[in-house]
């Protein structure tokens, strides 16, 4: 086991299965064009055998499906079929939800049990500045769906001054009244938004003011979180529970124990290093080959990691997924 100086190792793995999108939000692609798949992204053979590898060398547990946008990609279904069958302790998705209803039938069958959708308001003119994409009736259809099918639902929001802060409430009260869990992301100086004048500080909406938002209707108290976990856990008492993903407010690099494979085979050890290593390569390679020379990678992309916090980072959501 790969093991660093924090005692930090990898045990969660996300994997993006395509950069392709049916959104372009703005906090993820400055210039508002949609995104393709890459022309060299790997097989869903490849991403299983990827898995496969990751799960010996560097004692991966837990595997996290994102993209790009997962469901858009006509791997999905090959790659859920082989990775189903490896052992995993955990599958899980992270999606915008566009596709959700035509293809939850598809994610119950391969065994899914949870899944995290993106929502950032629950407005449809605002939705549609937001995503530049999409429309909000159909991911409230696939919400309900997933919920009818009795997945665990939690919904991801990023909070931006002046674009949906005022959703806070709103967004809060719908995912309770469903038993669905929030998560309010703080903005991360990611891709564009690293830049100087890139608007991050106009758009950041912190945690502090957050919970003093929700503390106007609700209280709350914080509850158990595991110990790796990026989220803040609260918990309104006879409603519900809500998380808080403080990148900035509250880091969490010390406990982070994730580690990513982009869809044209690159491991990323951190999202706040550029720093990547290319494995695509090793995957066509025979077990015994592909092993050692993955492990000397890991070690690599383990020394990436951030002591503290996040600061900013060149890295982007779209082609890496959170
Ligand atoms: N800061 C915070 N969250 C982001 N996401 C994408 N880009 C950023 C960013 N710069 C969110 C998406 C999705 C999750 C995986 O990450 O909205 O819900």
């Amino acid at each position: 086991m790969i093991v660093d100086r924090q005692g930090r190792r990898f045990r969660n793995l996300r994997i993006s299965l395509t950069a392709a999108c049916n959104y372009a939000c703005t906090y993820c692609v400055p210039d508002g064009k949609r995104l393709v798949a890459a022309q060299d992204e790997l097989s869903a053979d490849a991403m299983v055998r990827g898995v496969a590898y990751l799960i010996e060398a560097a004692g991966i547990e837990r595997l996290r499906i994102t993209g790009g946008e997962p469901l858009v990609s006509p791997k999905l279904e090959p790659f859920l079929r082989e990775v189903s069958q490896l052992g995993l302790q955990d599958i899980s998705l992270t999606s915008n939800g566009q596709l959700l209803s035509r293809k939850l039938p598809l994610l119950v069958e391969s065994g899914m049990r949870r899944l995290n959708i993106s929502l950032d308001t629950l407005d449809p003119d605002a939705f549609k500045r937001i995503a530049r994409g999409g429309d909000l009736d159909s991911v409230l259809q696939g919400l309900e769906e997933a919920k009818g099918a009795g997945l665990k639902v939690k919904i991801n929001m990023v909070p931006l001054r002046g674009q949906n802060h005022d959703q806070v409430l709103p967004l809060l009260d719908y995912c309770l009244e469903r038993g669905f869990e929030l998560r309010f992301i703080e903005l991360m100086r990611m891709g564009h938004l690293a830049r100087d004048g890139g608007g991050f500080q106009q758009q950041f909406y912190g945690m502090d003011e957050l919970l003093a938002t929700i503390a106007e209707r609700y209280e709350f108290v914080q509850a158990d979180a595991p110990l790796d976990a990026t989220a803040l856990r609260y918990e309104i008492p006879g409603h519900g529970f809500f998380g808080v993903i403080a990148n900035e407010s509250v880091p969490f690099c010390r406990t982070c124990s994730r580690l990513r494979l982009s869809s044209t085979g690159w491991l990323h050890g951190c999202l706040s290093s550029s720093n990547r290593h290319f494995v695509g390569d090793l995957l066509d390679k025979p077990r015994h080959q592909a092993l050692p020379a993955l492990q000397r990678l890991l070690v690599r992309a383990l020394g990436d990691k951030q002591d503290l916090a996040f600061s900013g980072g060149v890295t982007v959501m779209k082609i890496i997924g959170g």
